[in-house]
């Protein structure tokens, strides 16, 4: 009941439309009763009476019944059509929306293929419910309305009859209904699992292939679509069953018909035609109930459908404006934590973080993969939310403000490249209106710009288009264009450099070094060369910081840092840098 309210409620914007194409239908439906109802003349004045004058009048009033029917049908078809499609758009904008809106433990927890399913499949079950099925049912209504009031005039004792026995006809129609509604819950979810699994093993075709495990894939993806055989199964069964029950029981009421209205004819009690009235009245009946029983079957899917992708929109995100949030402004840059912890969903990932990073200080993030350096940075665009403590920006607290000006003020690099699939310079124009001069200095800057050139259209080059493939040190440079395009005070490069090779570390690395004049930057590195001239170097040790200085004192300390840095240098031959550096020289 709450889910046909929240779905009414989709179509209020479209309720003078709505109203419109039901009165056309009514109209539609009309025709029906009105068919059974000159059935009697059709009989008593032209086949009995043999009256010739009806004989024109009545065919004639059958083609203008059609015509009048085909004109209605037309209309309401297409303003239905109209309605269902809107709300379809609108409760599919409405869920993107809703998506976008939700935090990133959100997809953290959400498989991809999972919320695309969503938009596509279980909106188009919606959609088939919305215009199609509702279409019908009204028809299907409007017409049993029409029929059944002939019957009561042609004959209101057998009708009261016929009425009592009715309810065993709806009694597996409502019983049917709820079976396929369990059905068609599971037959969604099926897809949904089957759509985030071929998401996977399509985009990690790459390692499926490197560790020859199509074999094991195409047994998992045979499994997955055995289950859904199973379930679209179970559905066969039951509308396979739905049919017979129904039409064994419209058999009986037509042979009940025929015996107790046979009998009322030959005693004289009723004519032919009114006994062929209400007969063709009854027959027709049978069909609008037999539909309504199968677009209740599509009614109870659409319905499963609506609920998971009210899942969605009525999901409230975790992480939201508070009311009153203020605008940031465009910071300073002092970002400050102060006993901050953050746990992901039961893990205690970060404990008890004190620092201060003042403005234009650039700070560097060392430790073992793992140890919570990616989640620290991740917290200051409060892309997820503190456990316990306060992290502020120029002294105000990252929850007080509205997340577009929060976001605004924060570049950011990521571990993974993501570019969208737009033009090079819609990508490094991410969010901010395009300058051309300004974003090929830009690329200039992080390197980009001469391999950029190169490609067949330039900066018009669609990224991930056909035959344009990019290294995966061209993506983190055209990543690094896009944080420098943005121009933000705080900055945040996580491993930015990692794919780059020595020499374009080198030189990206000097434009980083520009760059971060004037920013409060945030370096997170493996690569203990890159950050070597950050002002402090914090060293983290399973979620705690265990170490804070410049480089030099670090490497004076025989700490957690010195033996990072052995690690990396110590062991290195002398000998063989050498040689390569030979090497390179030929
Ligand atoms: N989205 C997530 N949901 C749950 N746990 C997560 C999530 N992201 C990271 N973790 C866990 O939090 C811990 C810290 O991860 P984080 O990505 O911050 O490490 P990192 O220091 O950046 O490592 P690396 O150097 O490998 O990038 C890890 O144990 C990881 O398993
Ligand atoms: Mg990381």
């Amino acid at each position: 009941m709450a889910l046909y309210l929240k779905l009414l409620k989709f179509l209020k914007p479209y309720r003078k439309k709505l109203v419109f194409a039901m009165i056309c239908m009514s109209f539609v439906s009309a025709t029906q009763g009105i068919m059974a109802f000159i059935v009697k003349f059709v009989m008593d004045d032209i086949f009995i009476k043999k009256d010739a004058t009806m004989l024109y009048f009545i065919p004639a009033g059958v083609i203008l019944l059609f015509l009048f029917k085909g004109f209605f049908f037309y209309l309401q078809a297409y303003f239905m059509g109209y309605v269902g499609q809107r709300v379809v758009t609108d409760i599919r904008n409405l869920l993107f929306v809703r998506l976008q809106q939700q935090p990133l433990s959100y997809f953290d927890k959400t498989p991809t293929g999972q919320s695309i399913s969503r938009i596509i499949n279980d909106v188009t079950l919606v959609q088939n419910t919305v215009s199609d099925s509702v279409t019908a049912v009204l028809i299907d209504v409007f017409s049993i309305i029409g029929l059944v009031g002939v019957v009561f005039y042609r004959d209101w004792w057998l009708a009261s009859i016929a009425f009592i026995v009715l309810p065993i006809a709806i009694y597996p129609i409502v019983s049917f209904g709820k079976k396929l509604r369990k059905v068609g819950t599971k037959t969604q979810k099926s897809v949904a699992r089957l759509t985030s699994f071929l998401h996977e093993t399509i985009t990690g075709q790459r390692i499926v292939k490197a560790f020859s495990m199509e074999h094991y894939e195409n047994e998992r993806f045979k499994g997955e679509n055995e289950e859904m055989f199973r379930i679209i199964m179970k559905r066969t069964k039951i509308r396979a069953l739905s049919h017979p029950v129904m039409e064994i029981i419209g058999g009986i009421a037509i042979a009940i018909t025929i015996w107790y209205g046979g009998n009322e004819v030959i005693s004289g009690r009723s004519t032919p035609g009114s006994f062929f009235s209400f007969t063709t009245a009854l027959l027709l009946l049978y069909e609008p109930i037999k539909k309504l029983n199968k677009e209740n079957h599509n009614i109870q899917q659409g319905l499963a459908a609506s609920q998971r992708v009210f899942e969605v929109i009525d999901r409230v995100p975790e992480i939201q404006e508070k009311p009153g949030a203020v605008d940031l402004g465009k910071v300073e840059g002092i970002v400050e934590f102060n006993d901050v912890s953050f746990k992901y969903d039961d893990k205690m990932v970060l404990h008890n973080i004190n620092l201060r990073i003042e403005k234009n200080e650039v700070i560097a993030l060392v430790g073992e993969s793992g140890v919570g350096k990616t989640t620290l940075a991740n917290l200051i665009p409060r892309f997820y939310d503190i456990t316990k403590g306060r992290i502020e920006i120029d002294g105000i607290d990252v929850r007080d403000v509205t997340l577009p000006s929060l976001r605004q003020n924060i570049a950011l690099v990521s571990q993974d490249v993501i570019l969208f699939n737009d033009t090079i310079r819609n990508n490094i124009a991410y969010g901010v209106t395009p300058d051309m001069e300004k974003i090929e200095e830009a690329a200039t800057m992080a390197f980009a710009h001469e391999f950029i050139i190169k490609l067949p259209k330039g900066y018009d080059t669609v990224a991930g288009e056909k035959g344009v493939r990019l290294s995966g040190g061209q993506k983190q440079r055209i990543a690094i264009a896009r944080a420098l395009y943005k121009n933000a005070p705080i900055l945040i490069l996580d491993e930015a450099t990692s794919s780059l090779d020595a020499v374009s570390e080198v030189e990206v690395q000097r434009a980083l070094e520009n760059l971060m004049k004037g920013r409060t930057t945030i370096i997170i590195a493996h690569r203990l060369s890159t950050i070597i001239n950050a002002n402090r170097i914090i060293v983290f040790e399973k979620g705690k910081i265990v170490q804070i200085g410049a480089h030099n004192n670090l490497i004076e300390a025989d700490g957690p840092y010195r033996r990072l840095y052995e690690l990396q240098f110590k062991d290195r031959p002398q000998k063989k840098i050498m040689k390569i550096g030979k090497k390179s020289h030929v």
